[in-house]
């Protein structure tokens, strides 16, 4: 709900268990007042003190203790009289970068409007949300400013954006146009965020914020496998439990930037938006930018509450189309199996004993285009590669049908080998620099989208292949990251449009061939998680977690993606050992165990299985089945860290909470322990819960407080190393 409060001139934002305040001074300054906890009202004068620090400049000579330098502002503008780091900054023709956001008038609208040629959160009805517009001006260059926010009525979500629109009647240019500023009180505070690398992508770091700039961001084209558009602020004694939690996760692909900057008196500016180092916008009179949308997600219990709020909105108004509210298929996919060497006969022979498994998809994966024997070659030549499918395509995917499976396909749409005939033919195409040998990233370069034609001849050609064969299932990869950031298209003072035009490009193809194919399963992926973000899941239900395979590496790359990310959003297979990544040998139990926590497949070649482990695949596959049901849309109980200790655990809570499956691992093997108990979270304490596998019957109090005891493997003395425990329990009072 959103209402103005006309006598304390203040916006007031709620959701079930939060509020977000904005105030008005002096009828055109905006001021953050207040977010967390929900309020019944609030007194502004409450919130914060208007003074005026040695040394800051006074943009009222009626009241020398006023400064915005102090103020804890909404949406502030560049170098007028507040030193902290702007939220946007726009230069005029004559060269001035200074800028001034006044407060001109508000509306308040039901429901959530769309954001043109971006992904976004969105409601099925309109009552489900409210959407408050600040309209502004920047004084300086006469820009038009409004500020969006969407209260969610069912999830502790304000979802913002901002729109810019050029009525000046002059040419200016946005050098910096962040999506978000939030104005935090002094506290002490800690920042949360998920760095890693390709194969090792969303680890937790937790630190505490000190004076100064902290950020974290992208400029690498794609959101990537080393940051992720996410950041938590957390006040100091905040844990997975308990206390307060101020989540951001931009919905947006491409570059990025997350910053805290905590101001000499303690205060704490977070912003987040495009990465303004590779960007700027130039608005011609008549034209608007739009910033992509950042939502932002407050819990009063700590980090898991955060979690199964993003998990909720995320999972179902975010994602879309026919496969969000469905069960996913259990696939496999052949890369970890063959990699660039196989035929049809090969495939076949897969396929064969899938369909004998219970699996029921079967996923092409690289090489199977153009004449690509390996990774050197053929990125673009969309046709298949009759050395290894003489029947094509559309024979082996028939073939895979007549076994009952299903058939899915990679592509890597973004990307052009230069031995290619796309190359040869449109060499320009290719994001490079004139007169310089462009740099290849794993042998090849990227097409440039920021490109009109290019974007359609995409459409055209992946449309091409889809229309001609029985697919069910892409994956759309894309294994380049963007250096050398320049387009022929575009004048030389608009070059630095070009890394947020290829990810409107982007978007645009995404759009049309999802809606053009929408009994198709779509999954992401860059080399495994370097795209992981909310922008694609909008188009694509399901991203590729991981290129790192191992179930130990799994366990913490998954326990970080989780800190925002939906299980159903999760690709996770079972490999084969010794993993391909680590050489590490981990119980066929503990892999499938480990996947389950995600949307389930194997990927290795099963024809390498043994009698024996051929009976255990079919009993996962069967238990998958089942656990799909409930699993995928769970309520998350992070029960262990893994970051903390040698063991990881994990509650999924289905959603009408009659059932729960509970995961237990050990990392590290320890002797001489008999037993220990694992404390669970979110039952009821009065209800009673059956244990399926041993038929006992436990109070909820009990696996809370006592909790449920996990005994040794029998054969040791302790818990030998990747010990793993899967139950599943059923309330029945
Ligand atoms: C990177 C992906 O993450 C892998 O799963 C596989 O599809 C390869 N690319 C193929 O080149």
């Amino acid at each position: 709900m959103i209402f103005f409060d006309e006598q304390n001139q203040l916006f007031h934002m709620t959701t079930p268990h939060t509020s977000y305040i904005v105030g008005i001074e002096k009828g055109k300054y905006l001021t953050h007042l207040y977010w967390g906890k929900k309020l019944a009202s609030m007194c502004p004068e409450n919130a914060y003190c208007s003074n005026n620090l040695s040394f800051s400049p006074n943009p009222d000579r009626e009241d020398k203790s006023y400064s915005l330098d102090t103020m804890p502002q909404e949406y502030p503008a560049s170098y007028m009289s507040d030193f902290r780091s702007p939220a946007y900054e726009v230069q005029r023709q004559d060269g001035c970068l200074a800028g001034e956001f006044l407060f001109e008038r508000y509306e308040i609208l039901r429901g959530k409007p769309t954001l043109c040629g971006l992904p976004a959160t969105y409601v099925e009805d309109d009552s489900e949300a409210q959407t408050l517009l600040i309209y502004g001006k920047d004084g300086v260059s006469g820009l038009d400013v409004i500020l969006s926010y969407t209260a969610f009525a069912g999830l502790d979500v304000i979802a913002r954006n901002v729109r810019f629109s050029n009525h000046s009647g002059k040419t200016v240019t946005l050098n910096r146009a962040l999506s978000v500023n939030v104005d935090f009180p002094a506290g002490r505070y800690d920042l949360l965020t998920l760095p890693g690398a390709w194969a090792r992508e969303r680890h937790v770091e937790r630190k505490p914020l000190r004076a100064g700039y902290s950020a974290i961001g992208s400029r690498r084209g794609a959101s990537s496998h080393q940051q992720n558009p996410f950041m938590a602020l957390m006040e100091a004694d905040a844990t997975e439990d308990y206390g307060n939690v101020y989540g951001f996760s931009l919905v947006y692909s491409g570059n990025f930037l997350a910053g805290a900057e905590m101001d000499p008196c303690g205060g704490v500016r977070v912003q987040m938006g495009i990465h303004p180092d590779l960007f700027s916008w130039q608005l011609l009179n008549g034209e608007s930018f739009q910033t992509p949308e950042t939502v932002l997600v407050f819990s009063g219990n700590g980090l898991g509450e955060m979690s199964r709020t993003y998990h909720k909105l995320y999972r179902t108004r975010l994602c879309r189309g026919k496969y969000r509210d469905q069960n996913r298929p259990i696939l496999v996919n052949n890369w970890e199996a063959t990699y660039f060497d196989f035929d049809e006969e090969k495939i076949l022979r897969i396929a064969d004993e899938a369909k004998d498994l219970g699996i029921e998809l079967f996923v092409l994966d690289d090489g199977w285009f153009g004449k690509r024997d390996d990774d050197t070659t053929s990125l673009g030549d969309w046709k298949e590669y009759g050395k290894k499918l003489p029947n094509g395509l559309k024979g082996l995917a028939e073939k895979v049908q007549e076994r009952g499976l299903k058939f899915g396909l990679w592509f890597e749409p973004e990307m052009i080998s230069v031995d290619s005939d796309l190359y040869r033919a449109h060499p320009d195409w290719a994001i490079q620099i004139p007169g310089r040998v462009p740099n290849e990233g794993r042998n090849q370069l990227i097409l440039d989208f920021s490109r009109k034609e290019v974007c359609d001849y995409i459409i055209e050609t992946v449309h091409n292949v889809l229309a001609h064969a029985p697919i069910s299932y892409v994956k759309w990869d894309m294994n380049r990251h963007m250096t050398e950031y320049y387009t022929p298209m575009l004048e030389a003072e608009r070059q630095k449009e070009m890394g947020h035009r290829y990810i409107l490009g982007l978007y645009r193809v995404l759009e049309a061939i999802t809606s053009t194919h929408p009994d198709i399963l779509f999954e992401s992926c860059s080399g495994g998680g370097g795209r992981f973000d909310p922008g694609m899941l909008y188009y694509m239900p399901q991203t590729w977690t991981s290129d790192d395979t191992d179930a130990v590496e799994r366990l913490y790359i998954q326990y970080g993606t989780s800190m925002v990310y939906p299980v159903s959003s999760m690709g996770a297979h079972v490999s084969a050992v010794p993993n391909h990544q680590t050489g590490r040998i981990t119980p066929l139990a503990m892999r499938a165990d480990v996947a389950m926590s995600g949307n389930f497949g194997y990927e290795l070649d099963l024809t390498k299985f043994t009698e024996e482990e051929k009976e255990e695949v079919k009993k996962q596959v069967a238990t998958y089945k089942e656990l799909r049901e409930f699993v995928p849309k769970a309520d998350l109980y992070r029960l262990k860290n893994p970051f903390e200790g040698d063991d990881a655990s994990f509650l999924f809570l289905s959603q009408d909470k009659k059932q729960f499956f509970l995961t237990y691992f050990q990392i590290k093997g320890e002797v001489s322990y008999n037993y220990r108990h694992l404390k669970l979270k979110g039952l009821e304490e009065e209800a009673y819960y059956r244990c399926e596998e041993t038929g006992k019957v436990y109070s909820g109090a009990e696996l809370m407080y006592v909790g449920l005891m996990v005994k040794k493997n029998e054969e040791c003395c302790g818990f030998r190393d990747y010990f793993s425990r899967t139950w599943r329990f059923t309330r029945i009072a």
